[in-house]
C-alpha cells in the first residue's frame, strides 16, 4: 500500500462581506450575541451569479499550481459539497470541463461538514491501491443559497467559500498517517433542507413554507458536537499509534469558537496550536476544513514534519478525522 500526501492546496473566498453589523439590519440580533456565543465577526457570500462549481475553480487552479502539475494529470476530480450547482449533474462534472481535464472519472460527495474529510479519505486510497495517481478533493459550498436571511438561527453562522487539496503518492515519509469516519443517521433530524428531494418535491407550498431553506436545532448539535469530536481525535490518533502530545498542530470544523476552545481544551491544545478563521469566514461546511488547511499551509503555520489533525462534524450526522505528517 502506498501512503497519500498532500502535494498542493488552493482555496477561495468571495469577496461580498457579511458584517454581523449587515445582520442587526437583517434580523432581531446583535454583534454582542454573535460574537459572544459563536465567535464569528463577518462571513463571506456568494454573488447572485457565483455557483459552487466558480468557487471550486477558482480554489482547484490554485491546487494545481501549488502541485506543479497540470489539470491532464488529475485521475479523479471528488467534490464534496450540499450546495451542488444543481440536483444533477454533479458539479464535478461542471468543475472537470471547466478545468479543460481528460475524461476522467468524477463525482460529488455528501457527507455536509465532514465532506472534505471525506473525499481526502475516500481520495488517499485510489493512491493507496495503486488505481490512480494524482486526485483533486475539492470542497465548495454557497450555503447563502439555502439560507433564510430571515431565520436567526442559521443565517449568523453560515458561509461560502471553497478548498482543494491535491492527493499524490508520498516520496517520503510524510502523508496521510490514519483516517477515521463515522456516522449517526439518528441525527438526521437536526440540520438540513427539508424540500426539493424525493421526500417533499419542491412546490409552490414547500416554498411558501419556506423549507427549500436550512433548518437547525443548533442547541442539540452543539451539545453532541464536542463529545463527537473529541472521539474522532482519540480514534484517529489511536489508528497512527500517536497520542495528543504527538500533534502539532490542529484544524478543527469551524462551527462555533466555543466548541473548537472546548475540544482543544480536550485533548490538552493551547490555542496557539489551533486553526481558526470562522471569526473572518463563518462556518462554510464541507470548505472549512478545506479553507482552513490552505490558509495555515499558506500562512506557514504548518512546517515540514509536522503531525496536523484535521477533525470535522456535520449535518447527517458525520464525523472525520485524518492525521497527516506534513
Ligand atoms: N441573536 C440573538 N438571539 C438569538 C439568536 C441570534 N442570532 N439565535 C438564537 N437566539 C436566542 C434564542 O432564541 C434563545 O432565546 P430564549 O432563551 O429567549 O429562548 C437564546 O438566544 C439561546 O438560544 P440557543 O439556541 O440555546 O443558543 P446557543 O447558545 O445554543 O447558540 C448556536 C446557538 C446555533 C450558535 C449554537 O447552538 C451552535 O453553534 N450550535 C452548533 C451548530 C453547528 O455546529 N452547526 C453545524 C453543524 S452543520
Amino acid at each position: 500500500m502506498r501512503k497519500t500526501k498532500i502535494a498542493g492546496t488552493g482555496s477561495y473566498i468571495p469577496d461580498k462581506v457579511l458584517t454581523n453589523a449587515d445582520l442587526e439590519k437583517m434580523v432581531d440580533t446583535s454583534d454582542e450575541w454573535i460574537s459572544t456565543r459563536t465567535g464569528i465577526k463577518e462571513r463571506r457570500i456568494a454573488d447572485k451569479n457565483e455557483a459552487a462549481s466558480d468557487l471550486a475553480y477558482k480554489a482547484s487552479k490554485m491546487a494545481i499550481e501549488a502541485a506543479k502539475i497540470e489539470p491532464q494529470d488529475l485521475d479523479m476530480i471528488i467534490v464534496a459539497t450540499i450546495t451542488p450547482d444543481m440536483i444533477f449533474p454533479a458539479t464535478a462534472c461542471i468543475l472537470q470541463e471547466r478545468l479543460g481535464m481528460d475524461k476522467v472519472a468524477s463525482f460529488d460527495l455528501e457527507a455536509a461538514c465532514s465532506g472534505f474529510l471525506y473525499g481526502l479519505s475516500i481520495g488517499s486510497q485510489f493512491i493507496a491501491t495503486r488505481t490512480y495517481n494524482t486526485i483533486l478533493v475539492v470542497a465548495a459550498e454557497t450555503l447563502s443559497k439555502i439560507i433564510d436571511y430571515e431565520d436567526r438561527n442559521t443565517c449568523i453562522i453560515f458561509a461560502d467559500g471553497a478548498g482543494a487539496a491535491i492527493l499524490r503518492p508520498s516520496d517520503d515519509n510524510s502523508g496521510i498517517i490514519s483516517s477515521y469516519l463515522g456516522a449517526d443517521g439518528e441525527g438526521a433530524n437536526l440540520v438540513g433542507v427539508p424540500a426539493g428531494g424525493s421526500r417533499l418535491p419542491t412546490s409552490l407550498e414547500t416554498v411558501k413554507n419556506r423549507q427549500h431553506y436550512m433548518k437547525m436545532r443548533g442547541n442539540e448539535l452543539f451539545k453532541k458536537a464536542v463529545k463527537i469530536m473529541v472521539r474522532a481525535v482519540d480514534v484517529s490518533l489511536e489508528k497512527g499509534g500517536l497520542t495528543y502530545e504527538d500533534v502539532d498542530f490542529f484544524i478543527p470544523h469551524q462551527a462555533n469558537i466555543r466548541i473548537i476552545k472546548a475540544v482543544a481544551k480536550r485533548i490538552g491544545l493551547g490555542m496557539d496550536k489551533v486553526w481558526v478563521n470562522l471569526d473572518q469566514c463563518g462556518n462554510m461546511s464541507a470548505a472549512s476544513c478545506a479553507v482552513s488547511l490552505d490558509q495555515a499551509v499558506r500562512q506557514h503555520k504548518i512546517k515540514k514534519g509536522d503531525k496536523v489533525v484535521l477533525t470535522s462534524f456535520g449535518g447527517g450526522l458525520t464525523w472525520a478525522s485524518l492525521v497527516i505528517e506534513w
